[in-house]
């Protein structure tokens, strides 16, 4: 997809190397148990997909739809489930699957949620990491990339809906109406 609107922050092949890189590296730290990754509406789809297929050993899914309000204007964002689980977390190895970290309000949310289902333990892996905007501490053990306070689109990530399906991870002019963390 052509569009001068955006320019390419982070390759496709990059973003390719990277998740192989992660693949291999959460494979090692659990090399027994059942490992549970939970990909989070619908951003993360993309990233999960492509993890799933570079572990080296078995691996189930499951998915959670989340909404945010308030998110950037209020240090209270609330945080609403629209989708939960199917699958019981107790006893089992879990990593939650995410876009992007910006905030931290969606991730420390679910964390708490999450904990009280009893998990084995509770990892988060993310592909993209905006530690500049972060109101809410939450630690992410597996990160794609760190990135600058930029709002960026691709590879699951959208402004409106669109742009998610772009090989590459790509910023958005500035003209193009869209104001940085919007
Ligand atoms: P947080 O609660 O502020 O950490 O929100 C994280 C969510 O905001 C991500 O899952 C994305 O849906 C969205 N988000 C944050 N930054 C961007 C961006 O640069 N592009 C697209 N979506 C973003
Ligand atoms: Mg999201």
């Amino acid at each position: 997809m052509t569009d001068p609107k955006l320019k390419v922050l982070i390759s496709s092949d990059r973003i390719q190397a990277r998740i192989r890189e992660l693949g291999e590296q959460i494979s090692q730290d659990y090399p027994e148990g059942t490992l549970h990754f939970i990909g989070i509406l619908k951003g993360a789809t993309f990233f999960l997909t492509d993890l799933a297929r570079a572990m080296k050993r078995d691996v189930s899914i499951d998915f959670m739809g989340i909404s945010t309000y308030g998110k950037g204007k209020t240090s209270s964002g609330e945080v609403k489930v629209t989708k939960d689980l199917d699958i019981s977390l107790e006893g089992v190895d879990v990593v939650i699957v995410e876009d992007i970290v910006d905030s931290g309000i969606t991730l420390n949310y679910l964390l708490h949620l999450l904990e009280q289902r009893r998990p084995r333990s509770l990892r988060i892996a993310a592909l993209l990491d905006k530690p500049e905007r972060r109101l809410r501490p939450v630690h992410v053990s597996y990160v794609g990339f760190a990135i600058p306070d930029q709002f960026v689109v691709g590879f699951g990530l959208d402004h409106a809906e669109r742009y998610r399906n772009l090989d590459d991870i790509c910023v958005v002019e500035e003209s193009a109406g869209i104001a940085s963390g919007a």
